[in-house]
């Protein structure tokens, strides 16, 4: 099978298109063919070795993954011995676990990382579904987020920002949506009952305080966020622990994405032939919602 292949951490140019072989699915494992997958923040950051510990799990000198990709939407092409909720034929969409892979044809993946596909949607907006939205869920679910209280989403634009807004509008949040002017009306588009622009206004200036702070981008200082808190309010960042998959979170997106209750947000799509011109758009770290990648015929 095709797929995009690294031996070296570093630049997108490390990244090469070759024949690889394709995955054979072990009994508890679903045989995905993908029909489109995302560049995330994760990728690009294993891909680079950044931040430099990732190498004491990924690999010191090499990555010990030859194949990046997290998330996917794709077509069951074969199932395990033991595989009981999905038959051959089955759309589907997921992630790939700790073993990445997903920059190809084919990947072998474990059942509970799996739900089937909406229909309403396509195989490009299910792949965008589940790396900001599993985050922004896991995050959400922490802070303990209900009905009624007042949420600041700082990085309201990115892959999680843009997952956390309409997430936390579904649990009945007041939700305030902090981005840069060139994202005002995108963001406005996922339903905040207020924006700020960070690049016209500073956000701890005035008076408001929040019942959650979430920084879904990792980049607002803590001095900034405790100024917008209220007593006995929760500040959480990504930048902390690992969002944790869940199938019951999969399960819960793909039904919120069926009711067009959440809309994954996708900034550009290229084809995986075009992964590296990807990677860079990706490195600018600018993108808007999803950079998705299409394998074979993508829809
Ligand atoms: N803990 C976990 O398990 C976990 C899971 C997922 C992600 N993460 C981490 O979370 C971070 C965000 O990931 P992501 O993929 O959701 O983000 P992303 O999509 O890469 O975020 C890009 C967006 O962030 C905005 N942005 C950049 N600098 C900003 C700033 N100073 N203030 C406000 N917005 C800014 C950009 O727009 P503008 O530049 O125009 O503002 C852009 O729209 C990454 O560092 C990632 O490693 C952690």
């Amino acid at each position: 099978m095709k797929a995009a292949v690294f031996t070296r951490y570093g630049s997108p140019e490390e990244l090469h298109l070759k024949e690889v072989e394709q995955p054979v699915p072990k009994d508890d494992e679903v045989l995905v063919r993908i029909h489109a997958t995302t560049v995330n923040s994760g990728d690009l950051r294993l891909r680079k070795a950044d931040p430099v510990f990732i190498r004491l799990f990924f690999g010191l000198f090499r990555p010990g993954k030859k194949i990046l990709g997290f998330t996917f939407s794709g077509m069951v092409a074969a199932t395990g011995n033991k595989v009981t909720r999905f038959k051959t034929g089955d759309a589907v969409l997921g992630v790939t676990g700790f073993g990445f892979g997903a920059w190809a044809e084919y990947k072998s993946v474990r059942e509970p990382l799996l739900v089937l596909k909406p229909g309403n949607i396509s195989h490009e907006a299910a792949a965008a579904i589940p790396f900001g939205g599993n985050t922004a869920l896991y995050y959400l679910r922490k802070a303990g987020i209900h009905e009624g209280q007042k949420i600041l989403i700082y990085g309201a634009s990115g892959s999680t920002g843009t997952m956390a807004v309409q997430l936390a509008k579904y649990f009945g949040a007041g939700v305030t949506a902090v981005c840069s002017t060139d994202n005002v009306e995108m963001v406005r588009s996922l339903g905040p009952d207020t924006i700020i622009d960070y690049k016209k206004e500073d956000i701890a200036a005035g008076d408001t305080k929040y019942d959650i702070v979430f920084d879904a981008v990792g980049k607002l200082s803590h001095r900034k966020a405790r100024k917008l808190l209220l007593p006995d309010a929760t500040y959480i960042t990504v930048n902390k622990g690992l969002a944790k998959v869940s199938n019951e979170n999969l399960e819960l997106l793909k039904d919120l994405a069926a009711t067009g209750a959440i809309k994954p947000v996708i900034d550009k799509s290229w084809p995986l032939e075009q992964i590296v011109e990807a990677n860079r758009y990706g490195d600018l770290g600018r993108k808007k919602g999803n950079i998705v990648i299409t394998v074979g015929q993508g829809t």
